[in-house]
């Protein structure tokens, strides 16, 4: 697997595997209990360029590829899910929007902050009565002189509860269906902006997942992304992007627990041996080592064809379908392996298998991936 890479890539990988087992792993057990933001390890990754990581560096960000960009997430998310969550979609689904679709007005008054980790990022889409239906959103912005009037109900929203800058699909023209589809970019702190309570999640606990609700919000008509009505292309254009970042993701969490798995079964002895010379267990252990690296191959080409500016839609859904399906499979075996153990707190198993379960929900369910997949295959073999 390592072949694959360029040397540049192996020495960004070492130093973000570095930063991530130095800083990030002693409290990863405990902020994923005390569902807790980690403000003081956020400081030092902005500083790292890991809220800019494509951001060209005259804005601020690390100048990286989309290769780089699944390195830096993967080992973040292999350490601690939950933040590697809060990087991809403030990358992927806040910046990516801006720098894909903004002027050069609007990139330079948000990106910069953005890049350094001075300000975290959002992306509104979900309502409770649209997820995986994008065009059903019934949040409206209703142009008044210079501003829009803005009200919205967005749900589940990662970063939440610390967003600075949200990227808001609504409708500008509440008859014009899935025409009418727009974003805007709406600031916390603007009257009306109103942060839910935080979500009581079963796995990314570190991550602030919460509600974000406009009433009345008058959003300058500056900060509306792209033109009026590109709304819907805007966001599934961003989610092929942002679900690299969730395959990446997903990655990260499967090598976590391959690791931890080898490490128990060498450690822990029933029947006068340690568990790993038993042929069940390595078969288990085959089994989840070629998950793995099919799921990390996969995620490398479709970051890899985004970078050589080829169609990726295809290639970033089956990455992010697989990849989510072998982060549950690797977690749950890892569980397996631990026994009693690996059910309980005391083992990190348990927290991989808890936060592998929600890459295959969100940013596109594996439904909805299939369906992605079978658009394109049926038209490609017609
Ligand atoms: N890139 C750019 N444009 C695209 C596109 C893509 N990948 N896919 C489709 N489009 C365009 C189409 O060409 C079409 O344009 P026209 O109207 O001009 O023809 C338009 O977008 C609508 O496309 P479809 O007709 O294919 O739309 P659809 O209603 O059939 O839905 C879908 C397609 C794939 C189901 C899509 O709605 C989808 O991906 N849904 C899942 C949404 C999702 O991921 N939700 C959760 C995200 S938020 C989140 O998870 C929170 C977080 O922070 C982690």
């Amino acid at each position: 697997m390592d072949t694959l890479y360029s040397e540049k890539n192996r020495v960004l990988r070492r130093s973000v595997r570095s930063f991530c087992e130095r800083e990030i792993m002693p409290i990863a057990k405990d902020i994923d209990q005390e569902a807790r933001f980690p403000w003081e390890v956020v400081e030092k990754m902005g500083k790292l360029g890991y809220f800019g990581i494509q951001v060209p560096k005259k804005l601020s960000g690390a100048g990286m590829d989309s290769v780089n960009y699944t390195i830096v997430i993967e080992e973040i998310s292999r350490v601690c899910a939950g933040l590697g969550l809060c990087v991809t979609v403030h990358n992927s689904m806040a910046i990516y929007p801006i720098m894909g679709f903004g002027t050069g007005e609007q990139k330079q008054k948000w990106v910069p902050s953005l890049a350094r980790g001075e300000k975290i990022g959002a992306f509104c889409l979900t309502e409770p009565n649209a997820g995986s239906d994008a065009t059903a959103i019934e949040a409206t912005a209703i142009r008044n002189g210079d501003h829009y009037v803005v009200n919205a109900n967005k749900v589940f929203v990662t970063n939440g509860g610390v967003a600075d800058i949200c990227i808001i699909f609504v409708r500008t023209d509440p008859d014009a269906g899935r025409k009418g589809t727009s974003v805007i970019v709406a600031e916390r702190g603007t009257p009306g902006f109103v942060v839910g309570d935080i979500e009581d999640l079963s796995g990314m606990r570190s991550n602030p997942v919460s509600s974000i609700r406009l009433y009345d919000c008058k959003v300058p008509v500056e900060n509306l992304l792209g033109r009026e009505g590109s709304g819907l292309k805007i966001g599934l254009q961003a989610l092929d992007v942002g679900r690299i970042g969730i395959g990446a993701q997903a990655v990260g969490i499967a090598q976590a627990a391959l690791e931890e798995a080898v490490k128990y079964a060498n450690q822990r002895r029933q029947f006068g041996v340690p568990i790993a010379k038993h042929q069940a267990i390595q078969m288990m252990i085959a089994d989840m080592a070629t998950q793995v690296d099919s799921a990390r191959l996969m995620v490398t080409r479709a970051a890899y064809l985004k970078d050589h500016g080829k169609p990726f839609t295809k290639a970033t859904a089956m990455a992010k379908l697989h990849a989510g399906e072998v982060s549950s499979q690797v977690a749950d075996m890892a569980v397996q392996i631990h026994g009693g153990y690996g059910y309980s707190k005391s083992y990190p198993v348990e927290r991989y298998y808890r936060d592998a379960r929600v890459t295959r929900i969100y940013e596109g369910t594996a439904e909805i991936h299939r369906m992605v997949i079978a658009r394109e295959v049926l038209n490609e073999y017609k």
